[in-house]
């Protein structure tokens, strides 16, 4: 297991190129299963997840292959439709082969994906929406057993008591690209990521509508073949390092970043008191200046993303007052929380509630990566708190940031990997 060695202190300044959307290219490579001859993904990050879904594509049959960022998928040989346990477990994600295996091969096996790091995280909704569509599903030894002759379209409810799914929609979404007739979907997700699975379904030769609204529209057809797809850029990873560069009082551009993506997160870096500006194929950030506080509350897209939560909470716990920090999407995700306590910070929290008052500094602490998000938060803690930070655990980080460590040297931070 890998740790890294931060020295805090310095501004961050420069350019930094962001990838490929993990959370597009995972959905994106199962929907490769419900085509006809060979796809090609392009613009696919180097990540741990990634390689898991390709583990996962190879035991369902499929001949994938890495080309640069783009990779290749081309179904074989469809006689095993079980998504086993030890795949699963490793990434909770791989639930979003359950569509596409029980649209193209009328059965589907998927182990239950568990608990983790950051909640229960059911699949209820997931389910509903595909029994709506005719699907038999039983839950078997830990297993989701799904079965159907011939989907057909429907309408399907797909809000939950956190809003709507992600994977959820897409999966709904995946398995009536092949049913027969038309499927409304109310409540889906409006993810960016939602809005690109469908460009490449339509690529694929499906018909869906008004993906990245609340209403979705799919006319099913017979089948599907193979296309090119290029995947949007990880707004994440481009949302981390935009508060990478406030938290530092630094100055970065953000290759890649999306503004049109980044509405919420803009918004409120300057709240903040930094300056966001779209630059030539990218957003720069710049703060030179003292850091105001601001009350977040996370929600689904459009809405602040609770995947980048930790990291501005970092932000906040060096603004000059209190911060008041909602999460509505997963109200257990505060694991961060008793680590940046650790390095100085004042945070009480309340429920799905965090106070946060803003100290003059971090102090820089042995610390431990928790799940993939929280981990960013602590590396972004240690880059500007006082003296040497190591986080415990980065296998969490390789899971969502690639080369996060050569990114931030590019930055001129100070972040080394080191076998623990
Ligand atoms: C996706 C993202 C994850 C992000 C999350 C919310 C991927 C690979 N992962 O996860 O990074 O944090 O969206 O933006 O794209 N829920 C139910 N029943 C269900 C499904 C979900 O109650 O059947 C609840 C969840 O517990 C959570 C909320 O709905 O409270 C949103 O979860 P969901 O959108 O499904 O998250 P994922 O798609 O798993």
């Amino acid at each position: 297991m890998d740790k890294f060695i931060i020295q805090g202190g310095g501004r961050l300044k420069g350019e930094v190129t962001v990838g490929g959307s993990k959370n597009s290219s995972l959905p994106i490579m199962a929907a490769s299963l419900l085509a006809e001859g060979p796809s090609r993904i392009k613009g696919v990050p180097g990540l741990a997840d990634i390689r898991h879904t390709m583990a996962l594509l190879e035991e369902l049959g499929a001949e994938v292959r890495r080309d640069g960022d783009a990779v290749d998928i081309e179904v074989h040989d469809e006689a095993d439709s079980h998504a086993r346990y030890d795949l699963v477990r490793k990434m909770r994600a791989s639930v979003c082969v359950l569509g596409p295996l029980l649209a193209k091969r009328k059965k589907a096996r998927v182990a239950m994906p568990g608990g983790c790091a950051i909640g229960s995280r059911p699949i209820d909704l997931h389910l509903r929406g595909l029994r709506a569509l005719g699907a038999d599903i039983q839950l078997s030894g830990g297993d989701v057993v799904a079965s159907a002759k011939r989907l057909r379209g429907a309408s399907v409810f797909l809000g939950g008591p956190f809003g709507s799914t992600v994977l959820g929609t897409a999966n709904v979404m995946m398995a009536a690209a092949l049913a027969e007739g038309t499927t409304v979907i109310e409540s889906a997700a409006c993810e960016p990521e939602v809005a690109d699975l469908a460009d490449y379904l339509n690529a694929m030769g499906a018909r869906v509508n008004g993906a990245g609204t609340p209403r979705v529209v799919i006319d099913g057809v017979e089948s599907l073949r193979g296309a090119e797809h290029t995947v949007i850029p990880d707004r994440i990873e481009s949302g981390t390092f935009m508060v990478a560069s406030a938290v530092s009082n630094g100055e970065v551009t953000v290759k890649n970043a999306r503004m049109d993506h980044m509405m919420a997160v803009v918004d409120k870096l300057r709240q903040i008191g930094a300056i966001v500006e779209t630059s030539n194929g990218g957003l720069e950030v710049a703060s030179a200046r003292r850091l105001e506080p601001a009350d977040v509350t996370t929600q689904p897209y459009p809405g602040f993303p609770t995947d980048l939560q930790a990291q501005l909470m970092t932000l906040l716990c060096l603004a000059d007052g209190n911060s008041v920090i909602t999460e509505k999407v997963f109200p257990d995700r505060f694991m961060h929380v008793a680590e940046l306590l650790r390095m100085g910070a004042n945070i009480r929290k309340e429920g799905p509630t965090a106070i946060v008052t803003g100290v003059r500094k971090l102090v820089g602490a042995p610390v431990m990566a928790s799940d993939l998000r929280a981990s960013a938060a602590l590396v972004l803690a240690g880059l500007v708190a006082d003296g040497q930070t190591t986080v415990q655990r980065v296998y969490h980080i390789d899971r969502g940031y690639e080369s996060i460590e050569r990114k931030f040297a590019q930055l001129g931070g100070d972040v080394r990997r080191a076998a623990e």
